[in-house]
C-alpha cells in the first residue's frame, strides 16, 4: 500500500463547494436581509449535486456510483467490521459511506429545488414546510456523514479530510486514477457560476 491519487479535482472542488454552500445556506436561512445570499448558497449546493450525478456516471474510477454504491450485504459486512473495531479498508468510499453520499446528493437536489420554488413563490406554506423538513433531514445526514468520516479516520489511522483535499489515499498503485481531470473541474466551476446565478435571479 502507498499513497495514490484517487479523488479527481471535480470530486474535491465539488465537495468543498457543497460544504461552503450548505453551511452558508444554513446560517442565512432565518434572515430576510440575507435572502439573496441564501438563494445563491442553495443554488451552489443544487448545481454541484446535479453535476456530481453526471460525474457519477462519466467521471473517473472512484467517482463512479458503480464503484461505491453497494447492496445491503456489503453494507452490513462493513458495519459489522466496524463494530468489531476492525473496519475493512476501501480505497474509495466504503459501502456505508456510499449510501450517505447518495442521500446527501439526493437531499441536496430536493432541498435546492424546493428552495428555488419557494424563492419564486411557486407554492404556499406547505412548500416552505417541505423545504425546511428536507434541509433538516440533510443536516441529520451531514452529522452522520461527519461521524462516519471521523470514526473511519480514527480506525484506519488515515486522515480522510486531508485525502479530500489532496486527493491521495492509501491503496495499491493499480487502483490510482491516471489524471485529476482539471478541465472537468473548470467546467464544474463555470457551471456552478452560471447555474447558481440563474437560480438566485
Ligand atoms: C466540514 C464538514 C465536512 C467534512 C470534514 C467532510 C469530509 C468528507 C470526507 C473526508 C469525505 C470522503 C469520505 C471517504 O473517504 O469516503 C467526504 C465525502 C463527501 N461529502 Fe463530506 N464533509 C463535510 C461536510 C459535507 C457536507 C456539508 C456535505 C453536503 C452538503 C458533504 C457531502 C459529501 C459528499 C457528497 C461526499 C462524496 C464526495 C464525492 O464522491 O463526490 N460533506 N466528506
Amino acid at each position: 500500500m502507498q499513497k495514490i491519487l484517487i479523488w479527481d479535482w471535480p470530486v474535491r472542488i465539488g465537495h468543498w463547494l457543497m460544504v461552503g454552500g450548505f453551511v452558508t445556506a444554513w446560517l442565512t436561512s432565518e434572515s430576510e436581509n440575507f435572502r439573496l445570499v441564501h438563494a445563491w448558497a442553495g443554488g451552489i449546493v443544487l448545481a454541484v449535486a446535479a453535476f456530481r450525478l453526471l460525474w457519477g456516471i462519466v467521471g473517473s474510477r472512484h467517482a463512479r456510483f458503480a464503484s461505491f454504491v453497494r447492496g445491503p450485504q456489503a453494507v452490513l459486512a462493513y458495519l459489522s467490521s466496524l463494530l468489531r473495531l476492525q473496519p475493512a479498508h476501501h480505497t474509495g468510499h466504503n459501502p456505508a459511506g456510499g449510501w450517505a453520499i447518495v442521500a446527501l446528493l439526493g437531499l441536496g437536489i430536493l432541498t435546492g429545488i424546493s428552495g428555488w420554488a419557494n424563492y419564486n413563490e411557486l407554492g404556499g406554506h406547505w412548500l416552505e414546510e417541505l423545504h425546511e423538513g428536507l434541509a433538516a433531514g440533510m443536516l441529520t445526514v451531514v452529522i452522520v456523514h461527519l461521524a462516519g468520516v471521523l470514526s473511519g479516520s480514527l480506525m484506519h489511522g488515515e486522515n480522510l479530510v486531508q485525502a479530500m483535499l489532496t486527493g491521495r489515499k492509501a491503496g495499491s498503485p493499480e487502483e490510482a486514477i491516471p489524471s485529476a481531470r482539471p478541465m472537468a473541474a473548470a467546467s464544474l466551476l463555470a457551471w456552478v457560476i452560471v447555474a447558481g446565478w440563474w437560480l438566485a435571479s
